[in-house]
């Protein structure tokens, strides 16, 4: 496995990669890997012969009261991971190194990106499409994979992809769960114990929304309130929002007709959770 510090080395890989008739796959990420990062890189490694995850704590996604300077960074760690799970090439740059100078480009998915997370953090998906941008002009992959466990990023850089007509597919993977459901992310080790314990209620409220829908419950204000009620068993629990949404517009609906998201964030503490699962009957 290679460890590329710089765009110029990363090119040089990938062109002699493609150069040997390789597909080109990518999984970009901000480190501190885990379950959920190892799970798109083992699909990367199943459907392309040649596997990049990028590690990059990308500052311009994070707001000013945001975490990131206490963001993890284990680049050996995260390296062991990556060849154990055979990945061909690390790209890991400095800041520097990706923004030269402050940057005056921006790339902006509209509207997809007002609902949500956007409506708590504001510039949030300008930078994450921004970087992501950047990111496959300088891998330029076959197929980029990122997590359903962050279902709007996932849309909006679909909808990136399409509007720009950026050569490359995205595939979607499956949110990786501890055994009791909480959704694995680098940021559950901020939880004391008992947020930790309190935190499987994210989880068990999507489950029974889930269930609700099944048996013919419709109104959405019925099954958030069902929602809010089960996360409220937690003292700790602050709900930042609890929204069902129309999967292609992500705007709130009223009652569930074909497919919807149903998506959260909760905060304890400091620590900030965000959960989601799809539900309904797939558009035709
Ligand atoms: P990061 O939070 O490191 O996540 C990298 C990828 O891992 C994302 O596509 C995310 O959805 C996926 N992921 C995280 N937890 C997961 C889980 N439990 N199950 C499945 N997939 C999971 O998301 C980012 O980084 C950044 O915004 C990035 C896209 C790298 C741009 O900076």
């Amino acid at each position: 496995m290679e460890l590329a510090r710089t765009i110029e080395s990363v090119r040089q890989s990938v062109a002699a990669a493609r150069a040997r008739d390789k597909s080109i796959g990518f999984v970009p990420t901000m480190g501190a890997l885990h379950a959920g990062h190892v799970s798109l890189i083992e699909a990367a490694v199943q459907k392309c012969d040649f596997v990049v995850v990028s590690i990059f704590v990308n500052p311009t996604q994070f707001g000013p009261s945001e975490d990131f300077d206490k963001y993890t960074r284990d680049l050996e760690g995260d390296m062991k991971i990556c060849a154990e799970a055979g990945v061909d090439l690390v790209f890991a740059p400095t800041a520097s190194e990706m923004y030269h100078e402050a940057n005056i480009t921006w790339v902006n998915v509209e509207k997809l990106t007002l609902n949500l997370c956007g409506r708590n953090r504001p510039g949030h998906f300008r930078g994450v499409t921004t970087v992501c941008a950047k990111l496959f002009n300088i891998v330029s992959p076959d197929v980029a994979f990122f997590g359903q466990k962050d279902a709007q990023q996932a849309i909006v850089i679909k909808r990136m992809v399409s509007d720009l007509n950026m050569p490359l597919q995205i595939v979607v993977c499956p949110t990786v769960r501890e055994p009791d459901g909480l959704a694995v992310s680098s940021r559950n080790k901020y939880l004391s114990a008992s947020e930790r314990k309190d935190a499987v209620f994210l989880s068990q409220s999507l489950a029974e929304c889930e269930k609700l829908v099944k048996t013919g419950q419709r109104n959405c204000e019925a099954l958030i309130e069902s929602m809010r009620k089960i996360i409220s068993k937690s003292s700790k629990a602050q709900i930042e929002y609890i929204s069902i949404v129309d999967t292609e517009t992500l705007t709130d609906i009223d009652v569930i007709e074909g497919a919807a998201l149903v998506a959260l964030a909760v905060k304890f503490g400091s620590t900030r959770l965000i959960d989601n699962i799809f539900v309904g009957l797939l558009k035709q």
